[in-house]
This record gives C-alpha cells, sequence and structure tokens, in this order.
C-alpha cells in the first residue's frame, strides 16, 4: 500500500495584530477576562488587500518550496475553509490561479475541522494510487465574518492559512488513522446563518439572519472537550499505538481551557501538547497546520515522530489522525531532504515504522 508522507508545509498569517487591549476599546471586555477564558492574547485579522485566496497562496508557495515542488508537480489541490472569497469558483482554483499548475482543485468544508478532514482526503487518493503529490490548505478569514459588536465571538477568532505537500511513499509516513464525526443536528450552536443561496423569506424580519458567526459558546465547549479526548484516543487506537509512542499532540487552537481538558483526559505532559492560540487566536482550518509549522520551526518534529491531531468546530464536526512525520520512502528524499539525513533514518527500525 502506499503512504502520503508530508514533504512540504508553510504558513501565511495577516500582518495586522488584533490585542486584546484593542478590543476593551472596542466592547465591554479585559484582558484578564479573554486571557483567563480563553489564553488568547492577541490575533492577526485580514487588512484590506489579505483575502482567503492571498492568505492560502502563500502558505501554498511556502509548503512547495519546502517540498522542493512547483505548482506543476502537483496532481491535486484541496482546500478546507469556511471562508471562500467567492462561491464560483471554488478557492481551490483561485489560490491555484495565483501558484500556477492544473491539478485537479476542489474545496471541502467542515469548519474548524476541515484541515483534518482534507488531510484525510489528500491521503485517500495517494493511498488509491490515484494521485502522487496532493497539496492540502486549511485557510479561513473568519474575522470578516465577526461581529465586533459581540464580545463573546469577537474574542476568539484570527485569520491565517497554513498548507502541507502530501508525496508517495512507501514507508509508513503520513497519515495512520483517521476519526472523522459530526453531529449535523447541533449545527446551530455554531454558524453563520444568512451566508449562502438560501435566505429565508423571514431575513427581513429577524435581525440574526446576517452574515456574522453566532455561537452557544457553552454548549460549543462542552461539545469540544467531549470529543477532543474521544477522537484523540479512538485515532491513536486505530494506528496501532498507545500514548506513550506519542511524541506530539497538535490541537486545533480554539480556547486553552478546551486543550487542556483534552491533555488531561490523554494523560499527555504538557510540554508535549502544541499551543499557539495566544498569538492567533482561533484560525479555524488554518490553526493546525499553523501550529505543525511552528512546531517544525521550534525543533520540535523529527523523523519518525507521531504527532496526534485533533480538532472540532460547526458542523458540529470533529476529526482526528496519527500522522508519522518525515519524508522516509519518497522518491529522490536523499537528494531533496539531505538535511534530515533520511538515508539513515530508512535503515533505523525505530523510525522506519516498528515503533509500535
Ligand atoms: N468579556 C467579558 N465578559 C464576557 C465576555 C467578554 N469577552 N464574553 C462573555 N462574557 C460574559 C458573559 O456575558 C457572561 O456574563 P453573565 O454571567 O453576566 O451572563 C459571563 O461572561 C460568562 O459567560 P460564559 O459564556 O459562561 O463564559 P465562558 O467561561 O463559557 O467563556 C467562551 C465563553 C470563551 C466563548 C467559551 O464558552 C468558549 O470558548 N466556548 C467554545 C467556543 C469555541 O471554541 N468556538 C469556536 C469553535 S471552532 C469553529 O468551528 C469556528
Amino acid at each position: 500500500m502506499h503512504h502520503a508522507a508530508i514533504t512540504g508545509w508553510g504558513m501565511a498569517l495577516p500582518d495586522k495584530v488584533l490585542t486584546n487591549s484593542d478590543l476593551e476599546r472596542m466592547v465591554e471586555t479585559t484582558d484578564e477576562w479573554i486571557v483567563s477564558r480563553t489564553g488568547i492574547r492577541e490575533r492577526r485579522i485580514v487588512g484590506p488587500g489579505d483575502s482567503t485566496t492571498s492568505l492560502g497562496a502563500e502558505a501554498a508557495r511556502r509548503a512547495l518550496d519546502q517540498a522542493g515542488l512547483k505548482a506543476t508537480d502537483l496532481d491535486l489541490i484541496v482546500v478546507a475553509t469556511c471562508t471562500p472569497d467567492q462561491f464560483l469558483v471554488s478557492q481551490a482554483c483561485l489560490i491555484q490561479a495565483e501558484i500556477g499548475g492544473n491539478a485537479g482543485a476542489f474545496d471541502l468544508g467542515a469548519a474548524c475541522s476541515g484541515f483534518v478532514y482534507a488531510l484525510s482526503a489528500g491521503t485517500q487518493f495517494i493511498r488509491s494510487g490515484t494521485s502522487e503529490r496532493v497539496l492540502v490548505i486549511g485557510v479561513d478569514t473568519l474575522t470578516r465574518f465577526v461581529d465586533y459588536s459581540d464580545r463573546s465571538t469577537c474574542i476568539l477568532f484570527g485569520d491565517g492559512a497554513g498548507a502541507v505537500v502530501l508525496e508517495r511513499s512507501d514507508q509508513e509516513r503520513g497519515l495512520l488513522s483517521t476519526v472523522l464525526g459530526a453531529d449535523g443536528a447541533g449545527y446551530s450552536h455554531l454558524y453563520i446563518p444568512g451566508w449562502g443561496g438560501y435566505v429565508p423569506e423571514t431575513a427581513g424580519i429577524f435581525p440574526e439572519y446576517r452574515p456574522y458567526v453566532q455561537m452557544n459558546g457553552n454548549e460549543v465547549f462542552r461539545f469540544a472537550v467531549r470529543v477532543m479526548g474521544d477522537a484523540a484516543v479512538e485515532a491513536v487506537g486505530k494506528a496501532g499505538l498507545t500514548f506513550d509512542d506519542i511524541d506530539m499532540l497538535i490541537p486545533h487552537q480554539a480556547n486553552s481551557r478546551i486543550i487542556d481538558a483534552a491533555a488531561r483526559r490523554l494523560d499527555l505532559d504538557r510540554s508535549k501538547v502544541w499551543v499557539n492560540l495566544d498569538r492567533y487566536g482561533n484560525t479555524s482550518a488554518a490553526s493546525i497546520p499553523i501550529a505543525l509549522c511552528e512546531a517544525f520551526d521550534y525543533g520540535q518534529v523529527n523523523e519518525g515522530d507521531n504527532i496526534v491531531f485533533v480538532a472540532f468546530g460547526g458542523g458540529l464536526a470533529w476529526a482526528a489522525g496519527v500522522v508519522r512525520w518525515g519524508t522516509a520512502g519518497v522518491l529522490n528524499a536523499h537528494e531533496r531532504f539531505p538535511v534530515k539525513a533520511v538515508a539513515e533514518l530508512m535503515d533505523d527500525p525505530v523510525v522506519a515504522g516498528t515503533r509500535s
């Protein structure tokens, strides 16, 4: 069977910073309340020149550079987003117009769980032999849909993009297991009414029909704590591993209290949990790939490491997976990724896939 190794990764953030003290001037809130209830200190938000397309394309270019590939080398582009710049055409095609090539291109909508869903979809294309090289992007600009007079939501969200390149490998690399779930009946706990083709006749009467995030924070919080733990445990089990084999947990960055609860449930040392929401807030589908890029940049991710991704969000959807990091077994890996000493690592039974 083919595997789908992650050979490139890249992220992009808007320049504009919105701090908690900025928000103190906009709504009745305090830095102390926001930090203690969410862990967020500041977030990046799009300016007039930024878009889902511009952020997604920048992250994509960086991921391709890292992999030593061009857009023309790709077979497929999958973009996870709930904030496309337009509905016709897909966000994937808009990004392709910027980066080039003629790969198949489509969008996938699973809100904050979108990146893990898209990683799973891209991996299946490689496993089945349909594709050899797939670009998976998680990108959102939710702050365009935030009501900055609603203190319960405007403190949470930021914008950004993250991307990975998947390539066929003959070693056990990339996604080892996937857990996907959704409770569609609970959709109205977190949604953007009135943003789409159908607008109810009552739209003119009820002011809630406007394109802003509507959220029942307490319900989402309870749901998140439950599914983050359950989905991560299931993903580790499906991969044939135990939590002792896990080198890092990269959770969706929504709220530090939700992340803490998940880490406790998994009995994972906090040093193994990547948290950057203090600087970026909740960037929706971008949060996991951005965290992954940072974890790598800080030297926390190494060939053969087992990383758990777990996400929850609008849908209400959730997703988790275990990824084995590294480029072992990828075509021309020796030449393209020399710094990792892939040749040596491929001979090492621990990192070559027998760790479980
Ligand atoms: N500043 C000060 N006070 C506030 C603020 C604020 N920014 N926001 C709410 N409050 C007040 C409330 O009005 C309430 O006051 P009251 O008791 O007088 O009515 C009080 O604080 C407590 O409100 P709660 O909603 O119970 O506060 P909680 O501790 O639950 O925190 C929060 C709210 C942060 C929204 C939390 O529920 C949460 O994080 N939920 C999960 C949300 C989430 O992760 N959403 C994103 C999902 S990902 C996606 O798909 C987009």
